[in-house]
């Protein structure tokens, strides 16, 4: 199936930052039917991340997480994809900065390792001059964006934070600085306080959000953005299920990307999802994915490319 000028097995992405960034936890994804692997997010310099502890779950309903962007940096990390890719998997590189000028380094790096596209991390919502503070203005995005499509021969896609009153302005900027998709949503900023230690669970304080808590709230991203832009646009946030996969693909998504479900349940998810996706679409009437994108929106709404 296609996404944009992306070619992938099946809409199911492995989500950034779930299941380790190791080239073998990366193909362990793919061998288990995810549809492409997103990787960790990689800065220029390695960074050994928060203290613990870094994740609080709550039932099945959410995740709450502040690792802080641990990773091994880009000189090191590019043995790690190519792991990955000896394994056959089609991995999009996920790389944060603190400016425009940064990502546009980092991602010609990124690009020169053979992934198939880069995700731009502009929406980690606790990370202290990265994530949000550089992605949450307009101007902000389409300037990092531009800068890293002018370097980089791969597509680019922004991933976009929910944290701000208008997610849809963020991806209409990133659609104008060339993105050749954008994602969302990344994690809602949130907090759990210990009441018997006085103190936040997270040894970071605030956190990021995941999970079927925020899934109503990623649906909502998706379909604004979907009536705002033209390139596709990649869900995330609580997909569970095939009928959850199926809601943002009607709000307007052409993939999407899973991240707690893997957290909970492990890889095996991705045989799962594709499966149960085939059994609703036929039950559904529905010959092929692309039928249902924007489905949502009602009849002539948007062409759908
Ligand atoms: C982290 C969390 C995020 O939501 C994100 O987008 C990137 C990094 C982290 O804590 O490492």
């Amino acid at each position: 199936m296609r996404c944009g000028p992306l070619s992938l097995r099946n809409p199911f992405l492995l989500a950034s930052g779930i299941w380790g960034e190791s080239g073998e936890s990366l193909a362990g994804a793919w061998s288990a039917g995810a549809g492409g692997v997103v990787t960790k997010s990689i800065g220029s310099e390695p960074r050994p991340g928060y203290p613990n502890p870094t994740i609080e779950t709550y039932e099945r309903w959410g995740m709450l997480n502040a690792m802080g962007l641990p990773n091994p940096g880009i000189v090191e990390y590019p043995r790690e994809i190519e792991i990955a890719q000896r394994a056959g998997a089609t991995v999009i590189g996920s790389i944060f900065a603190g400016d425009a000028e940064e990502f546009s380094r980092l991602g010609a790096r990124m690009a020169k390792t053979g992934v198939v596209a880069l995700e731009l991390n502009l929406s980690c919502p606790h990370a202290e001059g990265f994530g949000t503070e550089v992605g949450s203005d307009p101007k902000d995005v389409e300037e990092i964006v531009r800068r890293v499509v002018d370097v980089a021969h791969v597509p680019v896609i922004a991933k976009i934070t929910p944290n701000t009153s208008d997610p849809a302005a963020l991806a209409v900027a990133a659609e104008r600085g060339g993105a050749a998709a954008v994602s969302a949503v990344n994690t809602l900023r949130a907090l759990a306080i210990d009441v018997r230690l006085r103190r936040p669970v997270l040894a970071h304080g605030i956190g990021g959000l995941s999970g079927p808590a925020i899934k109503p709230v990623g649906l909502a991203c998706v379909w604004k953005i979907y009536e705002k832009v033209s390139i596709p646009v990649i869900g995330i946030g609580g997909i569970m299920t095939a009928d959850d996969a199926l809601e943002y693909v009607m709000a307007g998504a052409r993939a999407v990307e899973v991240g707690t479900a893997v957290a909970f349940d492990g890889i095996a998810v991705f045989g799962r999802l594709v499966r149960d996706l085939g059994t609703r679409l036929d039950q559904l009437g529905f010959r092929r994915l692309e039928d249902a994108v924007g489905v949502a929106h009602g009849p002539g709404s948007r062409p759908s490319g």
